[in-house]
């Protein structure tokens, strides 16, 4: 008999046979996802990443086939050769192979499968840990399959992209020297070099300056990175960019190409058209009207800043906000309005979900007729113009609800942007995971070039050092940091954080009084970055860049729920393997040929 692959080859896939193959010869290969038997006859799903084919065996045409078919149990790997027949009335339109079926004349098996922990079904309700360990089962599953071709076509079609626009692909070290600043680095000791350390690459960031520096302008790179951050559900410890940098360009150049690549990509894989160019908002009134730098433009209930208003009134008879404003803090409001409907109970809930954020509670007030305040712990007290005055602010109607947070700058900003976002999910104006079909894409410009570090008092640079002042603002370096505002632009998608990147600075002079007021001497900055410094001052291009979070990118082109879903090996957010069981133990001598002593006690 023939042997399936070195003989009798693959002809389909088992997503690709339709009514117009009746008739043909085909041999299929894949994995069986469903089995019945029906006494005469065996029936099979056969799977791959294409899709499913139903596969007859039927006694009274091969019997040692049908035999050998009765052996057949979910999840084998086999192989077929038959003739593709119509289905007739059977249709089953849920199938893209739904009209027709195979008849099969010869099977081989070439593997068993032991019982699967899990069925290998689209819907299942496994625990994530059982799903993680055996994720070469939970990647069978189709919507698992689905995800992860899209990302395959996101990673050609970038490819495609930027090589059509005269880019070069050109790679970066991952093993590099620590930098300090950004994020925690992950540490590789040196067996070569006693008691020194590589630090893995947190993004390609100074290599691609470099790049430029070197002349090879336009350089992009689908490239992994390192952050040994906490994770959440859209962080993973190692992740990937699309990192692209160029010469010679405007933030408006980059933008152009950046909004190029990305309408590509919602083109090609969903078939959307987004409009251009993109929208723009200045970083202060984001914090202003969203309390961060990521707003999710798919509904309004926008922020009202009240500082100015309560300082103006004196506190107007409410003495909590006029301690938060001189104190240094900020009042904020936000209007919900009366079709929101929230009970009482549902209100208290909301302060519930606030305080777990550190806010010490949730003052609301709900406007009446004559737009009075009822339901307020301001109500008895609050001068009837501070009233009236907060209610213009906010547009406030009757029946509207009144939300405040006042208090601590970051912890009013953080408090009400997650409040903002959580109503609207409760309110049904976004849905919980997922775009609703709606994209609203923003690019986040002109942000402040420093923020201050609450802790140490000092000024750090907001996203990185190499970024280039607004120049009416390079005088205020000394004098008053706060002040200097840059060119550095986030991409922002449906309340996510894609993209960030900058235009950089060039100019070595302006980058050592930017050191000097982040409190970096010279000799320091020498140290930490001194062959960027050298390059700086051997003729420079002007440039910038940009990189985009591919897994972000990938998990809202497919609504996915999280990272883990758009990443075919992810970690836990522990940082965990489950399946390989990394991070593992290395015994004492390898610690000691890496002059390394753990200070780990088991
Ligand atoms: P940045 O640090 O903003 O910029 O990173 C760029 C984008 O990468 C994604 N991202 C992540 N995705 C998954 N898991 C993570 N832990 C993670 N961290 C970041 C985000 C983010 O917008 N070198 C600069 C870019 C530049 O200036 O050109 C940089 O790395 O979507």
């Amino acid at each position: 008999m023939p042997r399936f692959i070195t003989e009798i080859k693959r002809t389909h896939s088992c997503g690709q046979l339709t009514q117009d193959d009746v008739g043909k010869e085909v041999v299929l290969f894949g994995w069986v996802a469903n089995r019945r038997d029906h006494g005469g006859a065996v029936f099979v799903d056969l799977r791959d990443r294409d899709g499913l084919t139903q596969v007859v065996f039927e006694q009274d045409v091969r019997p040692e086939v049908h035999e050998t078919a009765e052996k057949l149990r979910l999840e084998y790997c086999i192989g077929v050769r038959g003739k593709v027949v119509s289905r007739g009335g059977n249709v089953n339109p849920k199938l893209k192979t739904g009209q027709i079926e195979i008849h099969a004349g010869d099977l081989e098996i070439f593997n068993r499968s032991e019982p699967t922990p899990f069925p290998v079904d689209d819907q299942i309700d496994t625990a994530e840990e059982k799903r993680l360990q055996y994720r070469f089962l939970d990647l069978r599953r189709a919507p698992l399959q689905r995800t992860l071709m899209t990302r395959a076509r996101v990673n050609h079609l970038t490819r495609n992209y930027f090589t059509g626009q005269g880019f070069l692909e050109l790679e970066t070290p991952f093993m590099v020297k620590y930098t300090p600043g950004g994020a925690r680095n992950f540490l590789v000791p040196s067996r070569l070099n006693a008691g020194k350390f590589y630090a893995l690459a947190e993004s390609p960031q100074l290599f691609k300056q470099l790049y430029m520096i070197a002349g090879f302008d336009r350089y992009f790179q689908i490239v992994r990175c390192f952050r040994d951050e906490d994770l959440r559900l859209d962080r993973q410890p190692e992740f990937t960019q699309i990192d692209v940098e160029m010469s010679f360009v405007s933030q408006d150049d980059v933008f152009e190409v950046m909004e190029g690549l990305v309408r590509t990509l919602w083109k090609e894989v969903l078939g959307v058209d987004l409009p251009r160019p993109f929208p723009r908002m200045p970083y202060d009134e984001s914090m202003a009207r969203y309390g961060n730098d990521k707003p999710d433009l798919r509904f309004g209930m926008p922020h009202v800043v009240l500082t100015e208003l309560v300082r103006r009134h004196q506190g107007g008879g409410v003495p909590l906000l006029l301690d938060a404003v001189n104190a240094k803090g900020i009042v904020k409001a936000m209007r919900v309005p009366a079709s929101a409907n929230l009970s009482r109970t549902e209100i208290d809930k909301l302060e519930e979900y606030v305080k777990g954020m550190g806010a010490k509670g949730l003052a609301r007030a709900k406007v009446n007729e004559g737009g009075e305040w009822t339901q307020s712990p301001f109500a008895k007290t609050i001068t009837p113009a501070l009233r009236q005055a907060v209610n213009e602010a906010c547009g406030a109607q009757a029946g509207d609800l009144l939300l405040f947070q006042f208090g601590k700058e970051s912890t009013v900003h953080t408090v009400m942007a997650n409040l903002r976002v959580h109503l609207a999910k409760r309110m049904g104006l976004i849905p919980e995971y997922g775009s609703g079909g709606q994209w609203q894409f923003l690019w986040v410009v002109d942000p402040p070039l420093f923020e201050l570090d609450e802790e140490s008092g000092k000024w750090a640079a907001a996203h990185h050092a190499f970024t280039r002042p607004r120049d009416q603002d390079v005088q205020y370096l000394e004098t008053d940091p706060g002040r200097v505002y840059c060119w550095r632009y986030d991409l922002v998608l449906n309340g996510f954080e894609i993209g960030g990147g900058s235009i950089r600075l060039h100019d070595p002079a302006v980058q050592a009084r930017v050191f000097q007021a982040m409190g970096i001497g010279e000799e320091e900055a020498e140290s930490k970055f001194g062959f960027l410094l050298d390059a700086l001052k051997m003729g420079a291009p002007p440039h910038g860049g940009i990189a985009i979070g591919m897994d972000r990118l990938v998990m809202l082109l497919t609504g996915a729920e999280s990272l883990r879903d758009v990443v075919a090996w992810p970690k836990t957010q522990k940082g965990t393997d489950l399946m390989t069981g990394a991070p593992g133990d290395v015994d004492a001598k390898q610690l000691r040929e890496l002059y390394v002593k753990s200070t780990h006690e088991k």
